[in-house]
C-alpha cells in the first residue's frame, strides 16, 4: 500500500472528523443518543472515512479512538497531568518515526523461528537487530542460542529503555544501544537482521555491502534488496512475511 505523507494524512483526518461530526449531529437529532455512545458513532464514522480514503491503520485507529477517548478522559476524572503524561509517552515512542519513516511493528514468533534456522548452534557468533524495538527478538534468540551475542539498536527512547531493561537478565549476551543504527559499523557481526520499510532499503543494501564481512549472513524481513536472495522463506504468520537470506 502506498504510504500517505503525514501532512496529507492530517488533512484527510480533518475531513474524516468533519464527517464524523456531521453523522453524530444527525444521529443525535434523530435518535436522541448522547454521551459515550454518540462519540463511538462519531469515531466509527470518522474511522470508516479514514479507511476508505486509504489512510494507514495507525491513522484509522487514531480517527476512530479520538472522540471516545476524549469522552472517557473527561468523565473518568483523571488528574490534569494524565493527558500530558500520555502525550509524552507517545512522543517517546513515535517521534523518531518522523525522521526514520520506519514505524514499530514487531516480527512474529514464526519469523523468530525462521531466523533461528540461520544461527549457528555450535560456535560463537554476533548478531545485530537493526531497529530492535522493545528487544523481544534479541532476548528470544539469546535464550535459544547460548553461544551467541545479541545486539539491538533502537532510536525510539522508550522502546530502547524497555529493551535495555529486558536485556539485564542476559548479562553481556544481550546488548542494547540507544541510537541510530546508521552510525554503527557492521563489520563485527556474523548475522545482521533488519525489519524496516521500503524507503531505507537501498541505503541498507549499500551499508551492508560496504561493511559486512564476506561470508556473513544478512537476513531481511519483507523488504528485499535489489539483488536476488540466496534463499527466500515464506513465513506463515498473520502478514505472510518473507525472510530473505543473503550471503555476503
Ligand atoms: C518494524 S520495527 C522492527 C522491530 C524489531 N526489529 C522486530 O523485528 O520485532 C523497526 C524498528 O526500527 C526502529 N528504527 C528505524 N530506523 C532506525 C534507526 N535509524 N536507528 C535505530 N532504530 C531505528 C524503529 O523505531 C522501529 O522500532
Amino acid at each position: 500500500m502506498k504510504r500517505i505523507p503525514p501532512l496529507q494524512s492530517l488533512a484527510i483526518s480533518i475531513l474524516a472528523q468533519t464527517f464524523g461530526f456531521g453523522v453524530s449531529i444527525l444521529v443525535a437529532n434523530f435518535s436522541g443518543i448522547s454521551g459515550l455512545l454518540l462519540s463511538i458513532v462519531h469515531g466509527a464514522s470518522a474511522g470508516c472515512v479514514a479507511g476508505f480514503l486509504r489512510l494507514s491503520p495507525t491513522w484509522v485507529v487514531v480517527n476512530m479512538a479520538m472522540w471516545p477517548a476524549a469522552w472517557l478522559y473527561k468523565h473518568a476524572a483523571l488528574p490534569n497531568q494524565a493527558l500530558l503524561w500520555l502525550v509524552l509517552v507517545l512522543l517517546l515512542i513515535y517521534v523518531p518515526t518522523y525522521w526514520t519513516r520506519v514505524p514499530f511493528y514487531p516480527s512474529s514468533r514464526r519469523m523468530y523461528e525462521a531466523i533461528l534456522e540461520f544461527l549457528p548452534q555450535d560456535q560463537p557468533f554476533k548478531f545485530i537487530d537493526l531497529g530492535c524495538g522493545y528487544g523481544a527478538l534479541v532476548c528470544y534468540l539469546a535464550k535459544q542460542r547460548p553461544l551467541g551475542i545479541f545486539v539491538g539498536a533502537e532510536l525510539a527512547p522508550l522502546p530502547a529503555l524497555i529493551a535495555w531493561l529486558r536485556s539485564r537478565s542476559y548479562g553481556s549476551r544481550v546488548q542494547i544501544t540507544w541510537g541510530n543504527f546508521w552510525k554503527l559499523p557492521l563489520s563485527d557481526y556474523q548475522v545482521v537482521y533488519a525489519f524496516l520499510a521500503p524507503d531505507p532499503m537501498p541505503q541498507i543494501e549499500e551499508k551492508c555491502a560496504h561493511e559486512m564481512k564476506s561470508g556473513s549472513t544478512l537476513l531481511i524481513n519483507s523488504f528485499p534488496l535489489s539483488r536476488p536472495a540466496q534463499q527466500q522463506i515464506d513465513v506463515p504468520d498473520e502478514r505472510n512475511c518473507v525472510l530473505y537470506y543473503y550471503r555476503m
